[in-house]
């Protein structure tokens, strides 16, 4: 079973408090995402592996580690998936990023895909689906369907918030995937939205409310 990771450091869950803070503006709101994507990307890439290579200081030689295994790729759903991109980017500049864009059918209300664009090499490397809410994880099974339909094998999740639901439901039809979240909220409200949560992420991000 893939597992649940709580980045729980400090400095995540002092700024996730004022990215809930219903009184933050769009500008501190992006801000804040942006540096949470920063310090999160920093915790999900705690176990890529390193190998040594010999390096020439100015005064010896020496052994020094670099990344080695597969190159990564960052895959954001559209649209709030974006709004943590630049910052996980920040941490991971080769990193080569993928798009996947899902909106809700209002009579089915199941995810449909409407934009996907991938790196050519996508299935050989380790993706992060990176979207800021997790909650009832409609979007997030179709985004990874999306990449597993097409050859991707290693992938993970990067969200801000999940409900307990989301989390189950991924981890239900891709077991295989694990999941960070800087925090795992009580659960869904009738509308869909995450409570406490903070609210419609998009719209916060973009100031589109
Ligand atoms: N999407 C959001 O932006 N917020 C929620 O609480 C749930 C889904």
């Amino acid at each position: 079973m893939g597992k649940l990771v709580i980045c729980d450091h400090p400095l995540i869950q002092h700024k996730l408090t004022f990215i809930r803070d219903m009184r933050t503006n769009t500008k501190d709101f992006r801000e804040l995402v942006d540096e949470v994507a920063t310090l999160m990307a920093y915790e999900i890439t705690r176990e890529v592996p390193l190998e040594s290579i010999s390096v020439q200081t100015p005064v010896a030689e020496t052994q020094g580690k670099v990344i080695s295994g597969r190159m990564l790729g960052l895959v954001p759903i559209l649209r709030a998936g974006l709004g943590m991109l630049d910052g996980v980017v920040k941490l991971l500049p080769a990193a080569k990023v993928g798009h996947v864009g899902l909106f809700r059918d209002p009579e089915t209300l199941q995810p449909v895909e409407y934009y996907t664009k991938l790196p050519t090499d996508v299935t050989e490397r380790e993706l992060i689906v990176i979207d800021p809410m997790l909650a009832t994880g409609g979007s997030a099974i179709a985004a990874i369907d999306v990449l597993k339909k097409r050859g991707c094998t290693q992938i993970k999740m990067m969200n801000l918030v999940a409900a307990p639901e989301g989390v189950k439901a991924v981890h239900d039809v891709h077991p295989d995937v694990d999941i960070y979240v800087a925090a795992l909220d009580e659960g869904l409200n009738d509308h869909g939205y995450i409570v406490p949560g903070l609210g419609d992420a998009g719209d916060r991000l973009y100031g589109t409310k």
